[in-house]
């Protein structure tokens, strides 16, 4: 593409360097190239084209590959705040808009139509199953419920009150141990077998970590229940008595489970890929992203929403919380409010908001005062002009705790089921990279701003 190709001036840095925008009809074989961009050295004149890649929604990504290599530079990007880290065909997010597509389908529907192994399904597989494929998956996920007796032993190692999602965290990474030698990244069936294992196993080992919680035995899975369902059963059944379980809480799982499965390049799932593009054993990938959704700005948000709103305690604080959460030099955030890419209501907070009437209603607690509370939190910073100026909208952890609570599931194991629903998201990304021939080892550059090289000076000659 010659350079007589050029449109338009699109950017300016300050650092001697101009980005210009060309049109051009390249198309490469993995994604169409719509535009080419030119980034230029004021200072030398040296001049590098930069490939705009479309994808099938959303906007272009340059193609910065070669930066390196042409003019001798890195990018810089604190955060990701604009950098594509691979290319997707899982699930698409428009924060403006307010819109979250698995595999193209819009949440919205695969909440009110679909079941949570069969958006697993289609995360993994990238199409809706057919019946018999839906049966079929259903019943190897069922058959591969029950954990090696000799990792539930791992739980004794655990203080009691030791948190779960440390415990999920670590006996993930040692299924890596059960399952290393029969674990080819390369092998498509071995993938599929690590696939249904570990979405299988999750619920196992997170009731197994409640119960280890609780001091109370170990509840077997049952295949003859739904995922959901025999989660709850895991949790709250034991051996003494017979355990009903509430339809409208295994509904209510599932949904949370649908709206929590996958949310494109998230902090957890870059890093079930970075961990997994080193060829790591996925279940030590897997283990990474627990670890990383555990935090309060990403999956540990719903525990601390509780928390926030036990600490504000009533209608009458919420305006001193607030001015809190305002003032700068206070560290305080109002939990379950913001995204970094919804600029907009987030889509999945809607429904859950929805179900959170449903589930109380049916539960006899409407009048929840912690729900209460959390209505007239939203209702008084939605008009508030420091959340409105910088659009932060409720989340879906603003409520989803709130559920899980009247579901008689206490704070800390929120976050685990959250990895629970997650880990559908992260299997079919690291399915997606692994089976790419393209993939290679995740690994940023940085900006260096450390001392120079200097000499090592003898103890005796430093001084205080
Ligand atoms: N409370 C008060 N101020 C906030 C909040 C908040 N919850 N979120 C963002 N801001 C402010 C922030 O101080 C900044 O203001 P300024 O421009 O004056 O410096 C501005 O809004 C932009 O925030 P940011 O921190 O640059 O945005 P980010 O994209 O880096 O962070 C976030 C996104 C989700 C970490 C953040 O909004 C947050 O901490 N929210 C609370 C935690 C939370 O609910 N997390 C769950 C996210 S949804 C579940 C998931 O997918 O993980």
């Amino acid at each position: 593409m010659s350079h007589d190709h050029l449109r338009k001036e699109v950017d300016e840095s300050g650092g001697g360097s101009i980005l210009r925008r060309y049109s051009s009809p390249v198309v490469s074989a993995k994604t169409s190239v719509s535009m080419k961009y030119e980034l230029k050295n004021l200072a030398t004149g040296k001049v590098a084209e930069l490939n705009a890649l479309s994808g099938t929604l959303g906007p272009d990504a340059l193609d910065i590959s070669h930066l390196n290599r042409d003019l001798g530079v890195f990018t810089y990007d604190p955060g990701f705040m604009a950098t594509a880290s691979t290319e997707s065909k899982i699930t698409y997010i428009d924060g403006d808009a307010g819109v979250l597509l698995y595999r193209g389908y819009p949440v919205e529907q695969l909440a009110a139509q679909s079941s949570f192994l069969e958006v697993a399904n289609l995360l993994i597989h990238g199409s809706l199953p057919t019946n018999a494929q839906l049966r079929e998956f259903q019943t190897s996920i069922t058959r591969h419920t029950m954990v090696n007796e000799h990792l539930l032993r791992f739980f004794q190692g655990f203080h009691h009150n030791a948190h779960p999602m440390a415990m999920v965290s670590a006996v993930v990474a040692s299924m890596a141990a059960f399952y290393h030698d029969t674990m080819d990244t390369h092998d498509p069936r071995h993938r599929e077998i690590f696939a249904h294992r570990i979405i299988a196993k999750l619920p196992t080992i997170a009731a197994a970590a409640y119960k280890h919680t609780l001091g109370q035995p170990f509840i077997y899975p049952r295949n003859d229940l739904s995922y959901c369902a025999n989660m709850l059963n895991m949790f709250f059944a034991v051996p003494c008595e017979a355990y009903a379980i509430d339809p409208v809480a295994a509904q209510a799982i599932e949904l949370l489970f649908i709206l929590h499965a996958d949310h494109e390049q998230n902090a957890s799932t870059s890093t079930v890929r970075l961990a997994g593009s080193t060829g790591a054993n996925p279940y030590a990938a897997i283990s990474a992203g627990v670890s990383a959704l555990w935090g309060p700005a990403h999956g540990g948000a719903n525990e601390a929403v509780l928390d926030m709103l036990d600490t504000i305690g009533s209608a009458a604080n919420v305006g001193k919380f607030l001015t809190r959460v305002k003032d700068k030099s206070d560290s305080v955030r109002l939990m379950g409010f913001g995204h970094r890419v919804y600029k907009n209501f987030d889509p999945r907070a809607k429904i859950i908001r929805a179900m959170c009437y449903r589930v109380l209603d049916k539960l006899g607690i409407g009048n929840d005062p912690l729900f209460e509370l959390a209505l007239i939190l939203e209702e008084i910073a939605l008009k508030d002009e420091y959340f409105v100026s910088r659009k932060l909208y409720p989340n879906v952890d603003f409520y989803s705790g709130i559920i899980y609570s009247a579901l008689g599931i206490p704070r800390s194991m929120f976050t685990v089921l959250f990895a629970i629903a997650r880990t559908a998201g992260w299997v079919a990304h690291w399915q997606e990279m692994v089976s790419d021939p393209h993939m290679r080892i995740g690994r940023p550059r940085q900006l260096y701003a450390g001392p120079r090289q200097r000499d090592y000076q003898p103890i005796a000659a430093r001084s205080a």
